[in-house]
């Protein structure tokens, strides 16, 4: 659907498309007095940076996998202590880092190799105030005529009942009614958003309409309660979060034609890094696998084309630039070979305990490609269970 950025290109931080705006790029060095010694782990169990007064209101809520959401607070905190101007956020996922760094007055470069993330990033990112009001959103969806197409026929008694199967039918006509590409992105967001609160788990990796039909009200499906709203009713809440994350900004976010992260250019002054991870003890999913609806949605021309008929959920094939970083054999060499691609940035990468490589592994990487390397731990509480999670930021500059 989108193949070439807002401005038709795709440069480094320092081509063209940046320049026109006539706009300087220093390159980064620390601005606090803080001298990291070349490697300083430090614990945090209480938020380091109370100081940092960052109203999160901005930030959409989402349960999307891997959301850094809840640890923005922190990590926004940690980036304050470096200067720099461009900033890279190589797997953007939600969108949220890119929101944050936009916030803090960075020139942001957002990527992610799923057109449903991009199509996110376009409706949350831009600086131009919501096209979209709450009436047009109404209008839009009162004309919806539910019809029998693509999802009803392919989808049958796999995610959604066969009602509202014809109606994202009849939502996907409308919707390629839409000529204005960014209005186009608003509306999509607020669908896709209304998908994702209707599904188990909020994801689309087994055939489970069944736990929907069977609801027990079982608490362990936060989000039960919400099965049975029609989408009708849940797309607003999506719009209000876009209007509230469409903040004026100095800069224009650049949000790239969605690339493997080993094909983006260098040259930025900073890079954020948030992987997939590689779970030790069982085989992960990739992103495509729980998401793979919304990538047919946002292109519905291609999506029988894609499909695999011969598995019962029906998903999309995961493209070999992502099977790659779900592999354990390859995964560490396209990590290590992208942190080296931007050592003359400073790079902040995510990461967990309990993954492949291992924090230490990884550390000693950044020790030798970086002349300063800091390693920081943050306790988060964890989404399905009682326990907390220790997340982790490696933040390194030469
Ligand atoms: C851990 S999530 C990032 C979450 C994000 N920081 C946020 O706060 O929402 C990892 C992201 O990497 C993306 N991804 C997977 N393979 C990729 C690749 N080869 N190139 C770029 N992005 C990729 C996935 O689509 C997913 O959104």
């Amino acid at each position: 659907m989108f193949k070439t950025d807002s401005r038709g290109s795709h440069e480094g931080p320092h081509g063209d498309a940046l320049s026109l705006r006539g706009e300087s790029n220093a390159s980064a060095s620390l601005i606090t007095g803080t001298d990291f010694p070349c490697l300083d782990i430090r614990k945090t169990k209480i938020a380091l940076n109370s100081a940092v007064n960052h109203d999160k209101g901005y930030l959409p809520l989402t349960r999307y996998y891997g959301s850094k959401r809840r640890l923005v607070d922190w990590m926004v905190g940690e980036f304050q202590k470096y200067e720099f101007q461009t900033a890279l956020d190589v797997f953007g996922g939600t969108s949220t880092v890119s929101l944050a760094l936009k916030n803090l007055g960075k020139q942001v470069t957002y990527n992610d190799i799923l057109e449903s993330n991009r199509v996110t990033a376009t409706a949350l990112l831009s600086n131009q105030p919501c096209l979209t009001s709450q009436d047009d959103l109404e209008d839009f969806f009162s004309k919806i005529i539910p019809e029998h197409g693509f999802v009803s026929e392919y989808f049958n008694g796999i995610y959604y009942t066969s009602e509202e199967n014809n109606w994202l039918d009849g939502a996907i006509n409308e919707l390629s009614k839409i000529k204005n590409t960014l209005r186009k992105c608003e509306i999509l967001y607020c669908l896709m958003q209304a998908c994702l609160q209707k599904r188990p788990f909020n994801l689309f990796h087994r055939k489970n309409l069944h736990l929907r039909q069977n609801n027990t009200r079982d608490t362990k499906f936060g989000n039960w309660a919400t099965w049975e709203k029609p989408f009708s009713v849940l797309i607003h809440r999506a719009l209000g979060e876009i209007i509230k994350a469409r903040q004026p900004a100095k800069y224009d976010p650049i949000i790239l034609p969605c690339t493997d992260a080993i094909a983006l250019p260098s040259g930025y002054d900073f890079v954020y890094l948030d992987p997939p991870y590689i779970p030790l003890r069982k085989q992960d999913i990739s992103y495509m696998d729980r998401y793979h609806f919304l990538e047919g949605l946002c292109n519905p021309s291609q999506w029988k084309d894609k499909i695999d008929l011969a598995k019962i959920n029906r998903p999309i094939p995961c493209p070999e630039d992502m099977s790659k970083w779900i592999s354990k054999v390859q995964f560490k060499d396209h990590l290590f070979t992208l942190i080296e691609k931007h050592k003359g940035s400073t790079v902040c990468l995510s990461y967990v305990h309990d993954a492949y490589p291992g924090v230490q592994e990884i550390k000693s990487f950044f020790s030798t490609t970086f002349r300063h390397t800091v390693l920081l731990e943050h306790d988060v509480p964890h989404a399905l269970s009682k326990k907390t999670k220790k997340e982790i930021i490696l933040i390194g500059r030469s």
